[in-house]
């Protein structure tokens, strides 16, 4: 059953004013000067110089030339649609975040897919992490959940954010993506910081090449604390389940619509939505106590190369994403669109995961410069459903014309100024925090390998294959001998079984498990008994 489109059109339209019957348009200029030729420059004589007073010529290039603005610098290449969520209600014992607690309460989403290495004119199908980022214009303020189509990360700190991309993004003298040149920077990082075992085994897997973005899981990947409206609070999970399933290509599937139809996964999207296949995905939570230690059956909750098998704590669904509408402009909606993780509604709260930490600096930081300066929540397609009375000012791309003198508070100029109130504004919760500065790295951090091997195992034979298949490929690439090698020492302390294979397939001998001082791994952690004895 497909809900009904309710984007409301009370929202800016891209509908001009004077759009009314046929071949009643007329040119105009960006000051509204109606045009008398727009194919001819303004000369002196037939064939004299072109005059500079020629203002339609001189504002239709300049504004031509200004018509970029600068790429995201991860997930450049994206694809976006509205559509709406439908909350079941039975996130009320969870969260008084209206938008999931309300039954039957409906929320007008804006979502964006994406890809994270390649450039914004690269293609769909390639092997890489896909971001599934969803903006909720909810009444009580803009919530967005910014995931990934996997449920772990390749770093536990954002410190290290810059250098796994740097280490991923094409080379910077040649600027060829490493898919099709030299793979060694990536696997340099990648097994040298070895938290990223987990995150590799899903970036080779068929998760990596999904057959659509309607058939990709979607996951918060951090760990939420959400606060119930008596106060109770938990530690929450965030995940995103497709109705369609979860579906993947094979890698030579992958490669052959690469070139023949690098839009691929935009033009599905576009394409089912036009035809009313409106693609739906379930809002599912994992539900944990929340103790002082932030564990669960002895997996620290706060290091996002973690996951919590669903084995252990169920997925509760509660509530219906649908995606109805194809946005009208790519630029002004897909393109001009800023996501960020510290964008919160009362009920959801961020936790001390050091990398969701660090993004909730980033996103901000980025669209100042990318969306050219603070305002750009104004823009149609980021402008928040509720009402906004702040006292921010002026800035680059201000379209608000404020009243008023006082911009400040208290103040006794104005009779009616906005109020902050702890009654219905967002209070963040009194969490005790404590600890000697220093950069430290928690002996809980430090199991790089278990569920990395848990991954691997399981895994059914075919999917296997296919993981083998993708290290031995992308392996192959290295030209170094020593970062191949650091590489297979890593698998081999995952599974000996994969490192043989991928040796095998490399036509090489299997190193020694690599040795790392500081780092764990199923071997000599302290085994959590809840995942030794997962079905594999
Ligand atoms: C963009 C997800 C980690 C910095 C994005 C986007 C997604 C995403 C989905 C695309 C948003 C869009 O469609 O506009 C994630 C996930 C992460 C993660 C799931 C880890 C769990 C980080 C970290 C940093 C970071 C650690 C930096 C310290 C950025 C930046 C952008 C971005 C700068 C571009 C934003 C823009 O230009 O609007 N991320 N990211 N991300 N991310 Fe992350």
């Amino acid at each position: 059953e497909q809900t009904p489109p309710t984007y409301d059109p009370r929202h800016p339209s891209p509908e001009h004013p004077r759009r009314g019957e046929a071949g009643s348009r007329r040119l105009t200029t960006a000051q509204g000067l109606r045009v008398d030729d727009t194919d001819r420059s303004l000369t002196a004589g037939p064939r004299g110089p072109v005059l500079l007073e020629d203002h339609h010529l001189r504002e239709k290039i300049t504004h031509f030339d200004h018509e970029r603005i600068p790429e995201r610098v991860v997930h450049a290449r994206g694809y976006g649609a509205r559509g709406t969520f439908r909350a079941y209600g039975n996130a009320a014992s969870v969260t008084k975040a209206a938008f999931l607690a309300t039954a039957d309460e409906e929320t007008e989403v804006f979502v964006r897919f994406s890809t994270v290495l390649g450039s914004r004119g690269s293609a769909d199908t390639v092997r890489d992490v896909r971001g599934f980022a969803t903006k909720f214009f909810t009444r009580e303020g803009v919530f967005d959940l910014v995931g990934n189509n996997m449920p772990v990360f390749f770093v536990q700190d954002a410190i290290k954010f810059p250098d796994i991309i740097h280490a991923g993004k094409p080379h910077p003298h040649r600027e060829i993506p490493q898919a099709q040149t030299a793979h060694d920077t990536f696997w340099d990082f990648v097994s040298q910081h070895t938290e990223s075992a987990h995150m590799v085994m899903w970036a080779m897997s068929d998760r990596a090449i999904p057959r659509s973005y309607r058939t990709m899981e979607g996951f918060g990947v951090h760990t939420f604390r959400l606060e119930a409206a008596d106060g109770t609070t938990s530690l929450v999970k965030l995940h995103w389940k497709p109705l369609l399933g979860t579906h993947s290509q094979v890698w030579e599937e992958a490669q052959i619509t690469q070139g023949a139809d690098p839009d691929f996964h935009r033009r599905d999207l576009a394409e089912a939505i036009d035809s009313g296949a409106f693609p739906q995905w379930e809002l599912g939570l994992q539900v944990m106590p929340d103790t002082p230690d932030e564990t669960f059956e002895g997996i620290d909750l706060l290091d996002p190369t973690n996951i919590v098998p669903e084995e252990l704590c169920p997925v509760q669904r509660v509530g219906l994403l649908t995606l109805h509408q194809n946005p009208d402009n790519y630029f002004a909606e897909t393109e001009q669109v800023a996501f960020h993780v510290g964008h919160l509604v009362p009920g959801i709260h961020v936790t001390n995961d050091p990398l969701m930490q660090g993004r909730l600096f980033s996103y901000l930081d980025t669209q100042l410069s990318r969306l050219g300066g603070p305002n750009f929540a104004q823009l149609p397609v980021n402008r928040p459903r509720a009402e906004v009375d702040s006292n921010l000012r002026d800035g680059m791309h201000q379209t608000e014309v404020h009243t008023g003198v006082a911009v400040y508070k208290p103040n006794a100029v104005e009779d009616d100024e906005p109020t902050a109130s702890p009654e219905d504004g967002f209070v963040t919760l009194p969490t005790p925090v404590s600890g000697e500065k220093g950069r430290h790295h928690p002996v809980s951090f430090r199991d790089h390998f278990t569920q990395a091997r848990l991954f691997w195992v399981s895994m059914s034979p075919v999917e296997q294959a296919h993981i083998v298949e993708a290290y031995t490929f992308e392996l192959g690439k290295c030209f170094s001998q020593e970062i191949r090698t650091r590489e297979l020492s890593v698998l081999a302390r995952i599974d000996t079984d994969l490192a043989a294979r991928v040796a095998a397939g490399l036509g090489v001998p299997v190193p020694p498990p690599l040795e790392k001082e500081g780092v764990t791994g199923p071997e000599e952690a302290e085994p959590s008994p809840a995942l030794s004895q997962l079905p594999t």
